[in-house]
């Protein structure tokens, strides 16, 4: 494992369908930011981190599926927040586990507290693990977790 490879981390960023009216929709749900405000942290956390960020958002779930299929050695890591494709989407999970590259799925909102149709996820069984509840910081917070996750895992690996 050299340090080029460290430093040159590349990580996908997804955001599901309706996370392009974030600032206007539901605030008392999602706060007040746009999709670009949280791109923008999250650029701000990646050079933090020393790693690239790509964020891409899509209303569509072919699409979505097609943005996971060409991450395959593109893409270190995947930061998913599928929006309600999360509760519903077969699809992105079977492409999320057939690239085996590290998931984290992240939510604005805090999903268990919400309608019960919520609490079920296609996606956690197959991430490494689930931030929900933290606004912003949701992305923030996995962006740091699946970064520490796949240096680690870099890190071992003979
Ligand atoms: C969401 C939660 C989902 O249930 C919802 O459909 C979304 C946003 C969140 O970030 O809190 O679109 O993923």
């Amino acid at each position: 494992m050299s340090l080029k490879n460290l430093s040159s981390l590349s990580v996908l960023v997804l955001h599901g369908p309706n996370l392009n009216l974030l600032g206007l929709r539901e605030p008392q749900v999602y706060g007040n930011l746009t999709l670009d405000d949280i791109n923008r942290l999250l650029e701000a956390e990646a050079k933090a981190l020393e790693v690239k960020v790509s964020c891409f958002q899509s209303n569509h779930e072919g699409v979505l599926v097609d943005a996971i299929q060409a991450a395959l050695g593109q893409h270190d890591g995947i930061l998913i927040n599928a929006g309600a494709y999360t509760h519903t989407s077969v699809a992105i999970r079977d492409a999320l586990s057939g690239v085996k590259i590290p998931t984290v799925e992240v939510h604005l909102s805090n999903i268990y507290q919400r309608e019960v149709f919520r609490h079920h996820s296609y996606i956690a069984p197959i991430a490494i693990g689930q931030i929900s509840g933290f606004g912003p910081d949701s992305y923030r917070l996995g962006l740091q977790a699946l970064v520490s996750q796949v240096k680690n895992k870099e890190i071992i690996k003979p």
